[in-house]
């Protein structure tokens, strides 16, 4: 097949990109690189079943294709809050663009959502039936609720125009190829224990976040893909952990000496998140199989090549 992956050259869409040339697909790679690397995806870029297109999804694009996997859009708070308007543009421009090409070449149509459309929960854990907590003009609402618009879009392509979708929504994942600055929990913490540095954690840490590897996630693509249910499906780990939990594995697994600090809680840090993922098991029989120490081994090894000599 011909398979689009929009947001191809960022953490998660690499990961894809790297199990769809595997499996013998043409990929064409989407990407503006405004979080993304050629790093990721330099090992397919003389294969000819690859091609690469600097392109930003809020401008149209015409393209043959099968599939379309849509990962397009800046994932940490950092990088989706230092430009908002872009971000829901991205959203909001980005996803219809992409809905327009599925459209038009009836290609199948995969939306990377996330679990803050969820907000900050007040059931737990999380099921797809869930309708969320979620601050329309807080901080966060240029993603989350720029996420809940490009489901909406994706739903009314379907129910309109017929266009065949696939919805994930991803909770928190993590692995190699996560970017050093990008301000999330997991490369927080090891980078700052890579360094020598104390390790910060947000409000007294019993905030507590479910964390998935990367390759656990994108089978769960996969499987959603290639199957017959449309969604909303949440893929995640629901082994939940405290975020002093995580500091103090990441400590003792590169640092022991390293101290933990501890600063003030961000405005709209949800409490507790946690998937409830019966769907994903019922319906595409996939649950996590990475545990997260393993997990964290194999990222510590990844930031560790990549960050060199600064590095302990
Ligand atoms: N990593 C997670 O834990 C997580 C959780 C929930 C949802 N998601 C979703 O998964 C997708 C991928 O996330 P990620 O963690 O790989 O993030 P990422 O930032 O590494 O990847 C996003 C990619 O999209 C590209 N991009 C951003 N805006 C673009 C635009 N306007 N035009 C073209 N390309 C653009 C970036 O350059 C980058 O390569 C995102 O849609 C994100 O919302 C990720």
């Amino acid at each position: 097949m011909r398979i689009l992956v929009t947001g191809g050259a960022g953490f998660l869409g690499s990961h894809l990109i790297d199990r769809l040339m595997t499996a013998g697909h043409e990929v064409i790679c989407l990407d503006n690189f405004y979080t993304g690397n050629k790093r990721n995806i330099l090992q397919w870029l003389d294969n000819p079943n690859f091609e690469l297109i600097r392109h930003d999804i809020t401008e149209p694009i015409r393209l043959e294709v099968d599939q379309i996997y849509h990962l397009a859009c800046p994932a940490s708070p950092v990088h989706y809050q230092y430009n908002p308007v872009k971000t829901v543009k991205t959203n909001v421009m980005g996803t219809l663009n992409m809905l327009g090409l599925a459209k038009r070449v009836k290609a199948r149509f995969f939306l990377a959502s996330t679990s803050e459309v969820y907000g900050d929960p007040d059931v737990h854990p999380q099921s797809e039936e869930y309708r969320g907590n979620v601050n329309p003009i807080g901080l966060r609402a240029c993603y989350d609720e720029g996420k809940r618009i490009a489901e909406t879009l994706a739903f009314d392509y379907y129910r309109q125009n017929k266009v065949d979708i696939r919805v994930v929504r991803i909770f928190n994942t993590y692995g190699p190829r996560m970017l050093e600055n990008d301000g999330r929990v997991v490369s927080n913490f090891i980078v700052q224990a890579l360094q020598g540095k104390p390790l910060t954690v947000y409000g007294d840490g019993s905030q507590t976040r479910s964390f998935c590897y990367a390759s656990d996630l994108i089978e769960g693509f996969i499987r959603l893909m290639n199957s017959d249910y449309v969604g909303p499906v949440n893929i995640g780990n629901p082994g939940e952990y405290t975020i002093l939990q995580l500091a103090e594995a990441v400590r003792d697994m590169i640092n022991p000496n390293a101290e933990i600090i501890h600063e003030p809680l961000p405005s709209d840090d949800p409490r507790r998140r946690r998937p409830d993922i019966t769907k994903a098991k019922t319906l595409l029989d996939w649950e996590p199989t990475v545990p997260l120490a393993e997990g964290l081994k194999l990222t510590v090894e990844d930031f560790r090549k990549r960050m060199g000599d600064a590095a302990i």
